[in-house]
């Protein structure tokens, strides 16, 4: 049941810091190598995976954008993401050295289940990453890697969102491991930094749910807000503008940042609350820069701008009217804290508007028809 929460939404966001802790666990050895004991494909397969294909709806296919900066990065292979609808219907290529990964949090949506067959009757194999033991698309599947976030209730997904970035970063890792493309050195690095992420994630909700509940009374009113992140952010961009359309129906644009000049920018008036992911400044981060100034041209717009930032960064504070703090993390694991502000933030816009956030109107937890 809830536990006391006043919502199953409420009780799940708060739930993420667990959920990233428990889709690690038990996912290495002592040695820090990974090992993933459930993942039935042979190394030798793993060895001669040429390209990753993620297939997914909603906020899981987020997930996969955000896994494919990190995994391209480390493996050194394309990864591309595409919605599961989207995939069996244009001819995809498919080679046995294609890993498919669906991405479900039910692991019953049929357009995720209809476009993993297609991949398999094409010879790929599939590996699916799912938060339910024994549902049809891991069934279906020629390996799962079991996201641990305990059973999400909420329509939206949140901490289920977080568990399927640190499976498939896992996978990445495991990918690095088997084709020798990073030093074990490395992957341990990344693995001690993963295992440091539940800590921060409960300092976001320890500490920034007091500003994210003031941003949100302060913008209950606006018809239509705008969302807008660069690389990692992008994905996380995404993700806070379909919480907010799924619960608190407000129209909301996701975009990347580079994007604006090239038609958003148009749409910025005056008031127009727009929510930009900024990226890390340390070291000299070309991209913290190129954000930086896209806020400053909303800003010079008009906009209300809310900023989710790191905890020193320089110049945020001069064009933000609202800063959601991060605690400084290396940029591939920014998207675990920062969608945490994005969902709060959606959550307290629904309550203040009086809506049920745990069944929205309209929408449905697993989507079982295509
Ligand atoms: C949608 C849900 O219908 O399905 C979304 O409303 C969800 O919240 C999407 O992200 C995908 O669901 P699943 O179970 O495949 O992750």
């Amino acid at each position: 049941e809830k536990g006391g929460w006043p919502s199953f939404m409420d009780k799940e966001i708060h739930e993420d810091p667990e959920a990233v802790a428990n889709t690690l666990l038990g996912r290495f050895d002592e040695q820090g190598d990974i090992v993933l004991d459930e993942v039935h494909i042979g190394l030798d397969v793993f060895r001669q995976i040429d390209k990753i294909i993620v297939v997914a709806c909603g906020t899981a296919s987020y997930a996969g954008m955000v896994a494919k900066y990190a995994i391209e990065h480390w493996v050194r292979i394309p990864v591309e993401v595409e919605l599961a609808h989207e995939f069996r219907y244009r001819d995809p290529i498919l080679t046995p050295r294609t890993l498919v990964v669906a991405i479900s949090q039910s692991g019953e949506t049929m357009d995720t289940l209809m476009a993993l067959r297609h991949a398999r009757e094409q010879g790929s194999r599939v590996l699916a990453i799912c938060n339910t033991q024994g549902a049809s698309i891991p069934r279906e599947s020629d390996a799962v890697l079991y996201t641990h976030a305990g059973p999400e209730i909420a329509v939206a997904s949140t901490k289920a969102f977080v568990a399927q970035i640190v499976a498939a970063y896992l996978l990445g890792l495991y990918l690095a491991q088997v084709k020798g493309t990073m030093y074990r050195d490395e992957i341990r690095h990344i693995l001690e930094q993963l295992k440091g992420m539940p800590e921060k994630i409960q300092w976001v909700l320890d500490n920034q749910a007091g500003n994210v509940e003031q941003a949100a009374k302060q913008m209950v009113n606006a018809h239509s807000f705008l969302f807008l992140g660069r690389h990692v952010g992008y994905p996380v961009a995404l993700e806070g503008a379909l919480k907010l359309k799924e619960i608190a129906y407000t129209f909301t644009e996701g975009f990347a940042a580079g994007e604006l000049k090239h038609g958003p920018i148009a749409l910025v008036d005056a008031g127009e609350p727009v929510v930009v992911i900024v990226p890390s400044a340390r070291g000299r981060n070309i991209l913290h820069n190129k954000v930086i100034s896209g806020i400053e041209e909303v800003k010079a717009r008009g906009a209300y701008t809310i900023a989710v930032a790191e905890l020193g960064d320089p110049d945020v504070e001069q064009y933000a009217d609202v800063v959601f703090w991060r605690p400084v993390c290396p940029t591939l694991l920014s998207p675990l804290v920062d969608v945490v502000p994005l969902q709060l933030f959606a959550m307290d816009m629904a309550q203040l508007k009086g809506y049920d956030v745990d069944k929205p109107r309209n929408l449905a937890k697993s989507v079982t028809v295509e």
